[in-house]
């Protein structure tokens, strides 16, 4: 038997439970894992909010696209053993105790990272590669990161710095040591914004990652960045495309980059396996709390991840 989180309606995060469900036995290249943590992420909120659509044949719906955990069975040809530690991405239905998964989702978890650490890593640390890597940022660049703060947006500093760039990046001021922690230059988003950059960037910017989707950071990344091709956007799914940025993810006409993100996933375990790059978990929740976890999440302000610890 396996504990699962599901949603049985579209709304808010009263409409999560747990339950438990008998779980089949993994399949050829397929393991069974058991769950140690699991990152929790803005879009699995998003998913059942109704705001992606409200399709009663998707109810119930699972959650949670990233965990960390121990193999208990290896199917024929997985490649893998049971004791394996592992961390799993892009899988479906990781809120759970235990999860079958394909073996090619599983890669080798660093033992120097921590379960939750480990379990908050994949789902933003590619998606802040994937920006960086559409929009070209390398060393000597100055680039512009709104929501550097955020879980991708943590991501996204590191990475660019490791990258060689100049980082400046948006946050509320409560945030502004943690940037400069991580390496980069902080200033506040809103009134004025554009203003601000300008002054601790006169020579210009050279590229821009909208991490939060507001019609701020898009105009402020149109205003500085003259190169279209070096603004991308994973959260404004509306204007931006029209603009000439380049959309990616999940959403309506979005570049999915689900090879490049797959591919990523090893050298980010590389990175936060050596310490290079560091996950900061705000906060972890047994999974019969995941509603709390939703409600912080789905605030918008958290300054790291929130993992369930099943
Ligand atoms: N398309 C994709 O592939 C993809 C992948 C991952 C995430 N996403 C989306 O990207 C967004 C960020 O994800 P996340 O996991 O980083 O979320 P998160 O951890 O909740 O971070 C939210 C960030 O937004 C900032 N913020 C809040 N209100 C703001 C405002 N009015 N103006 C500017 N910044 C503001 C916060 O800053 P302070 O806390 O400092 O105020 C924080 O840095 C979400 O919408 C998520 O669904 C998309």
């Amino acid at each position: 038997m396996a504990k699962i989180v599901e949603a049985t309606g579209y709304g808010g995060a009263e409409v999560l439970s747990v339950r438990e469900i008998e779980l089949p036995e993994p399949g050829v290249g397929q393991v069974r894992v058991t769950v140690r943590a699991a990152g929790v992420n803005p879009a699995d909120a998003k998913a059942y909010s109704g705001q992606m659509g409200a399709d009663p044949a998707s109810l119930p719906m699972r959650l949670g696209f990233e965990v960390a955990g121990v193999v208990t069975a290896a199917g024929e040809d997985s490649g893998l053993a049971v004791g394996d530690e592992v961390v799993a991405f892009r899988i479906s239905g990781g809120y759970a105790s235990d999860v079958v998964v394909s073996a090619t989702a599983a890669l080798p978890k660093p033992a120097s990272l921590g379960w939750a650490e480990a379990a908050g890593l994949l789902l933003t640390g590619a998606t802040a590669v994937h920006t960086l890597t559409a929009t070209a940022v390398a060393e000597g660049d100055t680039v512009l990161v709104h929501g550097g703060s955020g879980g991708v947006g943590q991501m996204a500093v590191q990475l660019a710095v490791i990258r060689g760039a100049r980082v400046i990046a948006t946050a509320g001021p409560r945030n502004h040591d943690l940037l400069r922690d991580l390496g980069a230059e902080p200033v506040s988003y809103g009134d004025g914004l554009l203003g601000r950059v300008r002054a601790l960037a006169p020579d210009g910017v050279d590229a821009a990652l909208d991490l939060v989707g507001t019609d701020e950071a898009l105009d402020v990344s149109l205003a500085l960045v003259a190169d279209r091709s070096r603004i991308a956007t994973i959260a404004n799914f509306g204007r931006a495309g029209q603009a000439g940025v380049k959309v990616l993810g999940g959403g309506p006409g979005a570049d999915p980059g689900t090879e490049l993100r797959a591919a990523a996933r090893g050298d980010l375990l590389d990175l936060a396996g050596s310490g290079r790059l560091r996950v900061r978990v705000q906060q972890t929740f047994p999974l019969d709390r995941v509603a709390d976890a939703h409600r912080l999440i789905g605030e918008g302000h958290t300054t790291g991840k929130l993992i369930l610890l099943p």
